[in-house]
């Protein structure tokens, strides 16, 4: 015999094939500035409603200056989470009440609220979601490798702690504005004393010394005006070659890395994996469900 409640999500199920908006409605969304470019409401209403959960996930548009009244809406309208993006992950350290992990607080950078009784706990999913695309993807391993970061924002910081934490041997960063690499290779080198750490102006200690991973972690190719993040004809040898952007789903810079014969991938794979990490931390769910935002994306791309 099924109980009650099987029997229940069973009619349920068969009367609407997706869950029907109503007062049980559960809430999510995603607060940036921009935020109509995100791909994250595809994402996550397709796997609410593979899934038959009563749930939407919505883009909010958020003004800095109304940051703080988001999350304390986070709170009084009872939202079970939330992602974060551009520009706010590492202004929301200051909105909620505890960010359970080290790792995270150590990239002060969150991606990921979840709403637990009215206590908001901040996570950052960019990071395990990117060494879960590298790793199945590239099947690449940063333990003992060298790799070089390119940029120094907030999804290169998070890039290269993923990397420090890894136990990468190595990390250069290179960035347009040296100042914030030189910052950034300061506060890696307090976490991670065992792994060197070097910012660099240029790419010649790159003809002399070989890189084995190389990242783009700017939003350089994301616009057909923007430059190469680098020519990676200057590298000393072949690397495995990420690119954060997933649209368009091929820059320059990957398609140099291709014609280089360099194994590389772009960042649809980190997309999907930081947004499963987000939904099982929201709904305690154990499945995989990246194989349906993956379908999505494939949809999406066309
Ligand atoms: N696949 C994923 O899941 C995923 C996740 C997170 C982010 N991303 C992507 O990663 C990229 C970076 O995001 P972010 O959050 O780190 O952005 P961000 O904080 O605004 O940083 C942008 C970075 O790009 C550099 N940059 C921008 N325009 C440039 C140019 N014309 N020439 C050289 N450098 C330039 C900036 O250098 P300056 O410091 O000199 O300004 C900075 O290092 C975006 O394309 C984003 O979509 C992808």
């Amino acid at each position: 015999m099924f109980p009650a409640y099987t029997l229940v999500v069973f009619i349920r199920m068969a009367v609407f094939p997706t869950s029907p908006i109503d007062a049980h409605t559960e809430l999510y969304g995603i607060f940036g500035n921009p935020v109509r470019h995100s791909l994250s409401p595809l994402l996550h209403n397709a796997v609410f409603q593979r899934l038959h959960l009563n749930a939407v996930y919505l883009a909010f548009q958020v003004e800095k200056d109304f940051l703080g009244l988001a999350f304390e809406g986070i709170r009084s309208l009872g939202m079970k989470g939330v992602n974060v993006t551009v520009p706010y992950k590492e202004a929301a350290l200051n909105f909620v009440d505890d960010v359970p992990e080290d790792l995270d607080r150590g990239i002060g950078a969150l991606n990921t609220v979840v709403n637990q009784k009215g206590r908001l706990l901040g996570f950052n999913t960019d990071a395990p979601g990117f060494l879960t695309a590298v790793k199945e993807e590239l099947e690449f391993n940063p333990r003992g490798k060298k790799a070089l970061v390119l940029g120094a924002g907030g999804a290169a910081r998070g890039v290269a702690f993923a990397l420090a934490y890894a136990h990468a041997d190595k990390i250069w960063i290179y960035n347009r504005t040296p100042e914030k690499a030189k910052g950034l290779q300061e506060y890696l080198e307090g976490y991670f004393p065992e792994t060197e750490i070097e910012s660099i102006e240029t790419f010649e200690a790159l003809k002399k010394e070989k890189a084995h991973f190389v990242v783009n972690a700017t939003s350089c190719g994301m616009k057909e005006t923007d430059p190469l993040p680098m020519d990676l004809r200057l590298l000393s040898g072949e690397a495995v070659v990420y690119d954060l952007i997933y649209s368009p789903s091929q820059t320059p810079f990957l398609k140099l890395a291709g014609e280089l014969g360099f194994k590389c991938a772009n960042g649809m794979g980190m997309l999907a994996a930081q947004a499963a990490l987000s939904f099982g931390l929201w709904t305690g769910r154990k499945e995989d469900v990246r194989e349906i935002m993956s379908e999505v994306l494939q949809k999406w791309r066309g």
